[in-house]
């Protein structure tokens, strides 16, 4: 089938099947195109819980599209590509947090989005990167604070806020080939630029990096915000390259440097318009969250949500 042919009975399935399309801006630039909501981790979970359709298909990596499935739980949630995983998600079990918990009885844990609805259950505040400064700030004082499953984004949090922290240590592989050398080259190579950083890059926490006056650490929406409301003409982008689709669309006067070629998350990009197509032809894969395992895992969800 030609590209226009797809698109037009995605739009036509969308329709009479009342379902939304949530996208992520890590997914493929064609996928983005057909998105109804296009947004961030945070943005996404925000109108998972808004939107009015019975049907929302999410494009994106698997747990999303659960968390997607905790916050709407009457509505059915597809995930075209069920094996599109996240390096971090899998980088903690609900089994390591709750082993983790017996050993800091005294401890609140705060877990990344980027976890299964498991980790969740086991959690006391989710955030994102968008809102783990504001959530980590508003816990009470002097409660020491289990972060998992990123050790950058933790690391970056701990070094902004001063908390006292416990960090689990996993990453992003996309992510954390991001290096303060890479940043600080960058600085030199680009003086006119600013350097937008997503905070799971292995640089959040480098005193050089953070306390340069043209960085800036951000989610995605973030850097996006940055960018349109910059007086500036030049960026260079330090996160995930689907990201400069938007980032093109929104500026086209501005110019964009990845600051590396490589910065790909295939997971993400496992998404394509034929998947997508047969995802609402067939209605699959549904995501299904048994009761009592949703029942505990919406309670941090809830508790991040402004
Ligand atoms: P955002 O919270 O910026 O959407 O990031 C999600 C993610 O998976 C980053 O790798
Ligand atoms: Fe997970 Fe990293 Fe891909 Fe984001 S970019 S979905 S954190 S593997």
């Amino acid at each position: 089938m030609k590209k226009e042919d797809i698109i037009a009975r995605i739009q036509q399935l969308k329709a009479e099947k009342n379902a939304v399309i949530l996208v992520h801006y890590y997914t493929r630039p064609e996928i983005q195109d057909v998105a109804d909501y296009l947004g961030d981790s945070l943005g996404l979970s925000q109108e998972a819980g808004k939107t009015e359709a019975d049907i929302i298909v999410f494009c994106g990596v698997h747990f999303m599209a659960e968390t997607a499935a905790i916050i709407s739980p009457q509505k059915k949630v597809l995930i075209p590509v069920p094996d599109a995983g996240c390096s971090l998600a899998e980088g903690v079990t609900g089994k390591d947090l709750a082993l983790w918990k017996q050993k800091n009885p005294e401890g609140l844990v705060v877990s990344y989005v980027n976890t299964t609805a498991e980790v969740k259950a086991e959690t006391d505040y989710c955030c994102t990167s968008s809102n783990a400064l504001s959530v980590v700030r508003n816990l009470p004082a002097g409660r020491k604070i289990l972060f998992g499953p990123d050790r950058n984004l933790g690391a970056y949090i701990q070094q902004v806020t001063e908390r006292e922290m416990e960090i689990w240590n996993a990453c992003c592989c996309v992510h954390q080939p991001i290096n303060a050398e890479m940043v600080l080259q960058a600085l030199e190579q680009y003086p006119d630029a600013d350097i937008l950083i997503h905070p799971e890059a292995s640089c959040s926490h480098d005193e050089r990096v953070l306390n340069h006056p043209r960085t800036f650490m951000y989610s995605t929406a973030g850097i996006l915000n940055h960018a349109k409301h910059s007086p500036k003409q030049r960026f260079v982008i330090a996160t995930e390259l689907g990201t400069l689709h938007k980032l093109r669309s929104d500026n086209p006067d501005k110019e964009f440097i990845p600051i590396h070629p490589d910065l790909i998350c295939k997971e993400m990009k496992k998404v394509t318009l034929e998947n997508l197509l047969e995802a609402l032809e067939k209605e699959q894969y549904i995501v299904r969250i048994p009761q009592e395992l949703r029942d505990r895992a919406i309670v941090p969800i809830q508790r991040m949500m402004p």
